[in-house]
């Protein structure tokens, strides 16, 4: 007789419970970049709509931010890392391939009494947004009760301070979220896909083999075909913010705060006029102060904006990562 296997019984829905962020303490303005590119503030500015970047010392480690970041998510949730079942790292900047840092993070946490399951996942700047799927889907699905979400960067490592095209746009920080179980829905269908036909658009310039086998390569950094990004962005990903509207069953006039990521000031511009966002609803402009911080922009920004009393805590909210793969994903959220 075949066995019958019990299945797992998961939550009836998820929800974020709390979020926290880690800024490195060094601040770099504009005019400190400018001299290498050829360029000036007001053209970064009014390009991208950066005034500032924050760049991690030797001691702010992703490792170290990540723990900074999840402590304050947890704090806000009220949750103790006892209770975490399972950690998740989104990141494009731990420059170990193996093992994840998200094992490291999970034990020096205490995270599941420092046994609980722990990945890291690749999705760029959509990376925060993948891994919050994820979550959703674990404690929906049973397999964890409590899950940590980090989006954490150190793209100062992997930015070649003489390309015009990216010296200016990048930034470190840690981001994270405390999902858990709900009564009612607080994590909305994921619209979710990638495009591999653009995998080159933006990327590392060499592999690591390259790095090994070639005399003349130098220490990789990342490159970027900023137009077309930039276009993509604009036509595609609005598009992908509506039908996780409709996915959710929630209109625009809705939304209590709209968090893409923090790419450019002027993509973001672009949404809001695709999407017909009504002038009332708040938008995070994060990346005024912080640059493109990838993975750790969409949680920096939710965070900000909760603690300026710009977002409300229990309101609705858009939330729409896209980046390097080319990969994106979003989905309508309840704030913490
Ligand atoms: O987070 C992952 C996804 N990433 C993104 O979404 C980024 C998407 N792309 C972008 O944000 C924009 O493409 C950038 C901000 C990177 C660049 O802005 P752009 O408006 O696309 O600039 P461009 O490359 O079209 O260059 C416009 C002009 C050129 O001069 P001409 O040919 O018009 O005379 C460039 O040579 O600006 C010049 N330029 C610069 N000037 C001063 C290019 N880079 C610079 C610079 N400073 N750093």
């Amino acid at each position: 007789m075949t066995a019958s296997i019990r299945p797992a019984v998961g939550a009836p829905h998820a929800r974020i419970w709390g979020v926290g962020g880690y800024r490195p303490v060094r601040v770099v303005p504009n005019s400190e970049l400018i001299e290498r590119i050829d360029s000036s503030d007001e053209w970064i500015q009014s390009r991208s709509g950066i005034k500032t970047r924050r760049w991690a010392n030797d001691e702010e480690t992703v490792a170290e931010m990540s723990i900074a970041a999840a402590g304050k998510a947890l704090a806000h949730a009220g949750i103790s890392a006892d209770q975490v079942g399972c950690v998740i790292v989104s990141t494009v900047t731990h420059l170990k391939q193996t093992p994840a840092i998200a094992t490291e993070i999970a034990y020096r946490l205490g995270a599941g009494g420092g046994r609980a399951a722990a990945f890291d996942v690749s999705a760029a700047c959509a990376g925060f947004c993948y891994g919050l799927t994820l979550a959703n889907d674990l404690i929906r699905g049973g397999s964890a009760e409590y899950v940590l979400v980090i989006g954490v960067e150190r793209l100062s490592d992997l930015t070649n301070p003489d390309d015009r095209g990216t010296a200016f746009i990048f930034g470190d920080g840690a981001g994270a979220v405390v999902v858990g179980p709900s009564d009612v829905p607080g994590i909305g269908p994921v619209v979710w896909g990638s495009d591999g036909s653009n995998s080159e658009a933006i990327e590392q310039t060499e592999s690591w083999e390259e790095l090994r086998d070639n005399a003349e390569a130098t220490f990789p950094t990342l490159r970027m075909e900023g137009q077309k990004v930039f276009r993509w962005a604009v036509w595609e990903m609005a598009k992908v913010c509506k039908e996780a509207l409709d996915a959710a069953g929630v209109a625009v006039g809705e939304l209590d705060a709209f968090i893409p990521h923090q790419a450019n000031m002027r993509i973001t511009d672009a949404m809001i006029k695709a999407l017909q966002l009504p002038a009332e609803v708040p938008v995070a402009r994060d990346i005024a102060e912080s640059g493109n911080t990838s993975a750790a922009s969409i949680p920096l920004a939710m965070e900000r904006m909760l603690e300026t009393g710009e977002a409300p805590s229990g309101g609705t909210a858009l939330v729409m990562g896209f980046g390097a793969g080319l990969v994106y994903a979003g989905q309508v959220i309840t704030l913490p």
